[in-house]
């Protein structure tokens, strides 16, 4: 199958490019830059040169693959309004063709999990700073003549320090921080069994959400302490972190725990990565 794909330099998406080539697929990508396009290039991929709020090279791309995925994320204020601009531009090109759409979403659209695992039949409750998701789910899910399917991941890890090894990135001081009492806990998923996840979920049905994570879920500061290779830790009360960082704080104080049971039973998804402290514990 010819798949096309969003943020296929990125983080997650270059693991899920090399998945999909492995898998004997061929690549598609969006490349708003020479330098994404020679990345896209040295992976293996066919680059389609073209930003996120360019919808005619976006729907030409969706139309000609047999199914998409939206990986890209602008970190900028301008994130959401070039997300929907995307999310739109790929399901209005794939109306009536029964093609797969494989939306990124995030557990932060949960919001606080109250202490409980939540499921796919939990309703979401985002933290503002994504609080626009929500909405751009439901125009996947909500799609028709397509199978709009959503992902939503744990906090990603694996190939070295991620997204993790930058929130807990030691100050001037040598000191990491966590936000918030540090008794809220996170699920996690390792980034080449993400990428397994979206290559089976080409094959979901219409309308399907899953949750992402596999081992245990843990409490912030254990995490905070492999992540920053043990540097010493304090506590960012709520406030100021928000003073400091602003809505990104209330995601980070989260006590947000998911089953990725779904993904395991319907897409027969077998995570098989050490678990994230592990990882943490013998990257380079
Ligand atoms: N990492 C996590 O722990 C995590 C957890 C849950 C959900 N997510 C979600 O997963 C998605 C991907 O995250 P990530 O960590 O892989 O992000 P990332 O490493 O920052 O990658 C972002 C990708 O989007 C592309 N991009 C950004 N702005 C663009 C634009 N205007 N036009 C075209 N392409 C653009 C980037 O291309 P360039 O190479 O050109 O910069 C890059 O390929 C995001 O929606 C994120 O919220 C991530």
């Amino acid at each position: 199958m010819t798949i096309f794909l969003t943020g296929a330099t990125g983080y997650i998406g270059s693991v899920i490019t090399e998945h999909l080539l492995a898998a004997g697929h061929r690549v598609t990508g969006l490349a708003r830059s020479e330098k994404s396009a020679a990345a896209l290039a040295a992976l293996g991929a066919e680059p389609v040169p073209g930003s996120l709020e360019d919808c005619t090279a976006i729907a030409r791309a969706a139309r000609a693959a047999d199914g998409v995925i939206h990986a890209a994320a602008e970190l900028s204020p301008e994130g959401p309004r070039l997300d929907r601009i995307a999310v739109e531009a790929i399901a209005a090109a794939l109306v009536n063709t029964g093609k797969p759409f494989v939306y990124t979403s995030g557990v932060w659209v949960m919001g606080n999990t109250g202490g409980h695992m939540a499921d796919e039949e939990t309703p979401v409750n985002p933290v503002p700073l994504v609080a626009w998701r929500a909405a751009h789910e439901r125009i996947v899910l909500d799609a028709s003549g397509l199978r709009g399917i959503v992902i939503r991941p744990a906090m990603v890890y694996g190939r070295g320090n991620g997204f993790l090894g930058q929130i807990f990135q030691p100050d001037e001081r040598g000191v990491a921080h966590y936000v918030g009492t540090g008794e809220n806990r996170w699920s996690f998923v390792d980034v080449d069994d993400l990428a397994e996840l979206y290559r089976l979920a080409l094959n979901a049905p219409a309308s399907s959400v899953y949750f992402a994570a596999a081992g245990p879920a843990l409490a912030v500061p254990i995490v905070a302490q492999a992540a920053s290779r043990g540097a010493p830790l304090e506590s960012l009360p709520l406030e100021e972190a928000r003073r400091r960082m602003g809505p990104l704080a209330d995601a980070l104080a989260l006590d947000c725990m998911v089953t990725a049971r779904k993904a395991i039973e319907e897409l027969a998804w077998k995570p098989a990565a050490p678990p994230v402290l592990e990882a943490l514990a013998h990257r380079g």
